[in-house]
């Protein structure tokens, strides 16, 4: 279809023609009509179609050329630009090469799995659980089978009022959406808020489940780099100018992989800029409450006075994953779409569990199994870290994360991961490759370990085992490797 006989022009504005021309095809290229390295038409096409001079439609494509959206190629014409990172459009378009990125890894009592960030089972609640359940059934009987309204059980959304002020964020019942899990979140939004083709940032590296999700919508992932204080932000600027997000996908604590968490500074400006440029921010809180230091957490809905963010809850990691529940917050105009893509996908979360969950919210049983695990997981961070300094010195290195389940730990370059992961799989002990957490298969030097699954004692002998299958590496490579020392 040719677009750019639609382009209306109005030789009597004080805009000078080149520009309306330019932002014509600005507009274009924002809204994915004009995909990137499309070839713009030729001058003297371009100028006979809209009657205008070939000097016009030069000056416009300097002028696009200027704001880095389409490049020349000299004795071949004007493109547009690709997108700042790789954009996977249409979905679906990655490579699968390592046995744990098609998850078909058999795990025994034996394997030693730092793959994993579900906490492990004798972690879970469950005499707690066991009390609130009963008090559920004797109280509501068939009532906690019944379909629940879809926006969620109203008690459950006044608890989680009540509960969000304990993180500083202050919301009412009816901006509130219960999901099952974190997961459906993501998806939900994605369908409310994306059409195919549409775009939405991504930190860089990001959880591969939210790529999935976004891939599936036919949607165009820019991936922004993230620093260990938070996103790149003049970069992210630089792209907020180009192009016209839907919304940034982020997490501001111990995200996944990296464990890295927002500055306050960073946050701040995050926000600003969501607003400038009028975008939104999903904020996906997944594993906020591990927190390790002395310093308390500020979720980024905290700081959210414009009502830019759109905040969801896992207790997934916190509590039981197999509950199947999570919350999200939402700003007013969203929530209509919102609740007609949770209709669509599952109705409603179960009633039952939401019932469960609001009794156990307001007996205030968190509280303690949050501490409870806190500590717990705080021994083996330590464990975790000093085992990590004590047999991976020379081979790694990374930023201490203070809180979370996982750590992101850079190789030297000599070692391949893929072959490190194959290794480690022979030997019963599984890792996830950091090609598993971007579209572009980038972070191929990175793995992801995480201690969420392991006691002590695996950690200790499955990091001699990563170690000893490093050094057999090095010693087998036929050049001769310098280890960080
Ligand atoms: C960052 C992140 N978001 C969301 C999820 C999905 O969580 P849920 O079990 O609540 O669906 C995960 C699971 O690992 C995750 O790591």
């Amino acid at each position: 279809m040719n677009h750019f006989v639609s382009i209306q022009l109005d030789k009597k504005s004080k805009t000078p023609l080149y520009k309306q021309l330019g932002d014509a095809l600005y507009n274009f290229i924002q809204k994915g009509v004009l995909k990137p390295n499309t070839k713009l038409p030729t001058i003297r096409t371009l100028a006979s179609q809209l009657k205008i001079n070939n000097v016009t439609v030069v000056n416009a494509y300097k002028y696009l050329e200027n704001k880095g959206v389409v490049y020349a190629q000299i004795g071949s014409g004007t493109y547009v630009s690709p997108l700042p990172s790789e954009i996977i459009s249409p979905p679906i378009s990655r490579k699968i090469d390592t046995d744990i990125q098609l998850k078909q890894i058999t795990i025994t009592k034996n394997t030693i799995n730092f793959a994993s960030i579900s906490p492990t089972t004798n972690l879970f609640p469950v005499e707690d659980f066991k009390e609130v359940f009963n008090q559920v059934l004797e109280r509501d009987k068939g009532d906690a089978f019944s379909y629940q309204e879809s926006q969620g059980y109203y008690g459950l959304r006044e608890s989680i009022v009540d509960y969000l002020k304990n993180y500083g964020i202050n919301t009412k019942s009816d901006n509130i959406q219960i999901i099952s899990g974190a997961q459906q979140g993501i998806d939900i939004l994605s369908k409310a808020l994306l059409q195919f083709g549409d775009i939405l940032f991504v930190e860089q590296p990001t959880y591969h489940g939210a790529i999935a999700v976004f891939q599936n919508r036919g949607a165009r992932i820019v991936e922004i780099p993230l620093e260990s204080d938070g996103i790149n932000i003049p970069l992210l600027e630089d792209y907020l100018k180009i192009y016209n997000p839907k919304f940034i996908y982020m997490m501001s604590y111990y995200q996944n992989p990296t464990g890295y968490s927002y500055s306050l500074n960073k946050k701040r400006k995050l926000l600003d800029l969501a607003e400038k440029y009028n975008t939104y921010i999903i904020e996906d809180d997944y594993l906020s409450d591990l927190n390790y230091s002395k310093e308390p957490n500020i979720p980024l809905k905290a700081l959210d006075h414009r009502n830019r963010v759109i905040y969801i809850k896992s207790f997934s990691k916190i509590l039981m994953p197999g509950l199947r529940l999570g919350f999200l917050v939402a700003p007013k105009p969203l929530l209509n779409h919102i609740l007609s893509a949770k209709h669509t996908t599952d109705i409603s979360t179960s009633s039952f569990i939401q019932r469960v969950f609001d009794l156990y919210l307001r007996k205030e049983l968190w509280k303690n199994h949050i501490n409870k695990i806190c500590n717990i997981y705080n021994k083996r961070y330590d464990c975790f870290i000093h085992n990590i300094n004590k047999y991976l010195d020379n081979y790694v290195t990374y930023t201490k994360p203070n809180g979370g389940l996982s750590l992101w730990l850079k190789l030297i370059p000599s070692i391949s991961t893929k072959t490190l992961c194959d290794k480690l799989l022979s030997k019963d002990v599984i890792i996830s490759p950091g090609s598993l957490f971007s579209t572009s298969q980038n972070f191929s030097s990175f793995i992801r370990l995480s201690f969420a699954a392991v006691d002590e004692k695996e950690i200790e002998k499955g990091l001699k085992i990563i170690k000893d299958v490093i050094e057999k590496m090095i010693d087998n490579s036929p050049s001769s490797t310098t280890p960080f020392l």
